[in-house]
């Protein structure tokens, strides 16, 4: 039974303890303190090159993975909430014309260093280099990765990991990252298979076949014995859907997409790609192993083992520590402007080849898609146009928008929004628990209306985050002036 309350914003911080994994793929770049300054800036170098990498996943084999530091995979950047980051891209890629930008995911920055090319910077070209400089408004677990060609750069493996310390509000015994990630590898093969699949893009999405966690298949991660372990789950697939689930050992949900929520009792949780899930789970005693485990579609497949290692920690009833709670600010629901965006499937003909603005920035080569296969409100992310399409809704700054969302597809879409996070109220048709999501798993058919506050400025994207249906379409934005 979890008696714990979540703890508002303000509450004193602590330190987070070690990461004790058994298998340590992270290593964290920085951070430096500039001199003279009370706000320390954290500053980091992420050059996107191919590097030939020996993931413990690929069984002795290299593959010519992208990705943006050497000798780790995935780099992890870490800060101190209140801290600036200063991140400098440099574009190293090994082909002709393949521009990349950095996305920060879920963080609620100034839209012009939230990293969409041509939209908001210009695309950083073999060569090129641009600097990003920030200050994550919240504590949390996010990522980073490409807006552009995301098909191939992502699946090459080109991402990072985000983590702002400073919501906790009593230590865990352990912080432990755990990257959800399949390859499109055929065990043994040694090489990559096609990222995505025409078949694969017009339905679900073209998954992997080789699962990974931490970039190992079926890790086993030492956790401190009988202690209270805080998981972040990342959802860094560019397509798998799983639905997490823990065998043999007491877990409480405490974070979804970074953001606290009072800690529940976690039965199953859909994780759509791009989605971060928390956990503070109650290692096994000495020698003990619970199980990490993905139940989609009915099957039963075990992602990592977790055992209980050292001296006993805790011995108290399972009470888990919440995390702070969130500064997004609340949407006034009396008073909010509805919306509806509908996500559909696309037949070719709904493409507005004609709707570009002409105004607007030409789009380059590889943010096109070639094929059109999905739509939102009957419009296509531009295929054949070659300027971008002016804005799919005009917001007013400060004023809460009420979204109806609507799957009108027989797949699901995790749909992903810039610069804001979602208010999704308690659900009782699906015992959604209120939250707050930057990436709203819609099941096939489903229906429901989000909220939020549109406080930040600029154009901000909407897509779906399986990301072969964003490059095929199921793509927008939205302007708040
Ligand atoms: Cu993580 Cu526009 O995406
Ligand atoms: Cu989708």
């Amino acid at each position: 039974m979890l008696t714990r309350r979540c703890v508002l914003a303000g509450a004193a911080a602590t330190t987070l303890l070690g990461n004790c994994a058994s298998f340590r793929p992270y290593r964290s770049l920085g951070p430096t303190v500039a001199p003279g300054t009370v706000t320390k800036t954290v500053q980091v170098r992420l050059v996107a090159a191919e590097r030939p990498t020996a993931l413990p996943c690929f069984g002795g084999a290299t593959l010519p993975l992208w990705t943006f530091a050497d000798g780790v995979w995935p780099p992890l950047v870490r800060l101190n909430l209140g801290d600036r980051l200063v991140a400098t891209l440099d574009n190293r890629l090994p082909r002709a014309g393949e521009h990349t930008s950095v996305h920060w995911h879920g963080v609620r920055l100034p839209n012009s260093q939230d990293g969409v090319p041509y939209l908001l910077q210009p695309p950083v070209r073999p060569g090129g280099s641009f600097r990003y400089a920030f200050s994550p408004p919240d504590a949390g677990t996010f990522f980073f990765h490409t807006h552009c060609n995301t098909v191939e750069q992502l699946g090459r493996g080109l991402v990072g990991l985000l983590i702002v310390d400073g919501d906790t509000t009593e230590p865990y015994d352990a912080d432990i990252p755990l990257l959800l990630r399949d390859w499109r590898v055929e065990p043994g093969s040694g090489q990559f298979a096609a990222f995505a699949t025409p078949r694969g893009s017009g339905r679900g999405g073209t998954y992997g076949m080789l699962r990974s966690v931490n970039g190992a298949v079926d890790p086993e991660i030492l956790l401190p014995a009988s202690g209270d372990c805080r998981l972040r789950l990342i959802n860094i697939d560019p397509t798998r859907i799983v639905n997490i689930a823990v065998e043999g050992a007491e877990a409480a949900i405490v974070a979804i997409d970074g953001i606290a929520l009072p800690p529940l009792t976690l039965t199953e949780w859909a994780m759509g790609p791009a989605n971060r899930l928390e956990l503070v789970l109650r290692a096994p005693p000495p020698g003990g192993v619970a199980r990490l485990i993905d139940t989609a579609d009915g099957a039963r497949v075990e992602l990592a083992r977790l055992v209980g290692d050292g001296a006993p920690r805790r011995s108290s009833g399972f009470d888990p520590a919440p995390l702070r709670g969130t500064r997004i600010p609340e949407p006034d629901l009396g008073r909010a402007v509805p919306l509806e965006f509908r996500l559909q499937a696309a037949d070719g003909g709904v493409a507005v080849s004609s709707a570009g603005d002409p105004q607007g920035a030409p789009l380059g080569e590889i943010c096109r898609s070639n094929r059109t296969l999905w739509a939102i409100n009957g419009r296509a992310w531009p295929d054949r146009a070659d300027r971008l399409p002016p804005p799919m809704a005009v917001l007013e700054r400060g004023r809460t928008y009420q979204f109806r969302l609507k799957n009108e597809t027989v797949f699901a879409h995790p749909l992903h929004i810039h610069g804001h996070y979602f208010t999704v109220p308690r659900s009782d048709q699906r015992e959604r628990p209120a939250h707050r999501t930057d990436t709203l798993l819609l099941q096939s058919g489903e229906e429901v209306e989000v909220a939020f506050v549109a406080d930040n400025p600029g154009d901000w994207m909407l897509h779906c985050h399986i990301i072969e249906h964003q490059e095929n379409g199921m793509m927008s934005y939205f302007r708040v002036v």
